[in-house]
């Protein structure tokens, strides 16, 4: 008996949507039925030509209504702006959402995004879930792993330590993140998308609260900008001297002024690293400080064995590891119920694909 494949529609090709444009093909659980895209130039290629794979006849569309008109079952959603209108229009169509830009922890929205998002769910009889490297795996998946080994936690700590310099995106960098800016103007008061980009952080935060039993009743975050002293060039830009070349980020999770989860983003482009900022290994490190107290140190690269593997590619394979976790989800939140979904209520994402061939 052959059961039938999950009919994914892929939304967007940027670094991480041609990852998982690639991986929906290769999988043999998943049927690519439909390719939204963005630029003009995209209109009407093949799905295979847009990410180094053989024709598959499935031509990319810059029309939503023919997107929603698709019977599927699932759409990859990673458009570098996400839309709260255009992930309701889908779940109301009936598609479950995985998505890489947003709603990691859908319930923690402000009311009136939560309940448009939670109608749609109802409409459409279909579901949710925002993951990715992080906002994602180390920030969701791997406590909830790890805490399986607890039995009992006083408090739980996520470190991202990460130098921008080879990242892909000169937009997200300078213009988002305002790196190279004057200070004055990547506060979070000043900057909306780090507003934006606390909230994702602090989604995380809401879920290890509500699937731990942590008891929140706050959550808040704090910024500490650094300036360069003297100027130098990085591979996407050039940092003057006084202008942002660093963003410490402390997010926690409080009861009764007791932080009990906390997320620490140690951000820096290129110069020197602050003396005073924590140290911890480059990538991503969770301690979890219970009885037993647990530690991972985790780092995606492009190969641990391959010596001759550059910089990009190891940058890269944190866009393949996103791109990845959010397919390998496809499935799980297929066979959830409907409505808002957050890590601990969906089934482990496992590889589709698993060992080649
Ligand atoms: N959770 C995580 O760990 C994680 C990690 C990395 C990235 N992300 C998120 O995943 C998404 C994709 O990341 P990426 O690195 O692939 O980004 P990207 O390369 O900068 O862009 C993705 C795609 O967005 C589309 N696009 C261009 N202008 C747009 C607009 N005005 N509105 C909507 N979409 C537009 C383009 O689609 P076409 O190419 O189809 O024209 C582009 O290729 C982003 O939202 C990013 O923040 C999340």
């Amino acid at each position: 008996m052959t059961q039938r494949r999950t009919r994914v529609i892929q939304w967007a090709t940027g670094s991480v949507g041609r990852e998982a444009l690639k991986a929906i093909l290769m999988d043999p659980h998943l049927e690519l039925v439909g390719l939204r895209v963005h630029s003009a130039e995209k209109e009407g290629l093949d799905a295979g030509e847009l990410c180094g794979m053989p024709e598959t006849g499935v031509r990319a569309t810059t029309d939503t209504d023919a997107i929603l008109a698709l019977e599927a079952d699932c759409v990859a959603y990673m458009p570098r702006i996400a839309s709260l209108d255009e992930v309701c229009a889908l779940l109301r169509s009936g598609k479950n959402v995985a998505c890489t830009p947003f709603l990691f922890f859908g319930e923690a929205l402000p009311t009136e995004e939560r309940d448009a998002l939670a109608e749609a769910c109802r409409a459409g009889g279909s579901s949710v879930h925002g993951t990715g490297i992080h906002p994602g795996f180390v920030g969701m998946v791997l406590p909830l792993a790890m805490t399986g080994m607890s039995r009992t936690i006083e408090h739980i700590r996520i470190q991202e330590r990460a130098d921008w310099t080879f990242y892909d995106s000169p937009r997200i960098t300078f213009d988002n993140m305002r790196f190279g800016h004057p200070p004055e103007e990547a506060t979070l008061e000043a900057n909306a998308f780090a507003r934006f980009n606390a909230s994702i952080f602090e989604e995380q935060i809401h879920m290890l609260g509500v699937a731990l039993g942590a008891e929140l009743d706050d959550v808040r975050v704090e910024q500490e900008l650094r300036v360069a002293e003297s100027g130098y060039d990085v591979r996407a830009g050039r940092v003057e001297p006084d202008t942002v070349s660093g963003q410490r980020y402390l997010w926690q999770g409080l009861r009764e002024g007791r932080p009990l989860i906390e997320i620490e983003a140690l951000w820096t482009l290129g110069g020197p690293y602050p003396d005073e900022w924590a140290k911890p290994r480059d990538g991503w490190t969770v301690s979890i400080e219970g009885d037993p107290s647990l530690r991972t140190h985790f780092m995606p690269l492009a190969s641990f064995e391959r010596s001759d593997a550059t910089i990009e590619e190891h940058v890269h394979a944190s866009d393949i590891a996103t791109a990845m976790q959010a397919v390998n989800s496809i499935r799980p939140l297929c066979e959830a119920p409907p409505g808002i979904r957050g890590t601990h209520q969906l089934a482990p994402a496992f590889a589709g694909i698993g060992f080649r061939r």
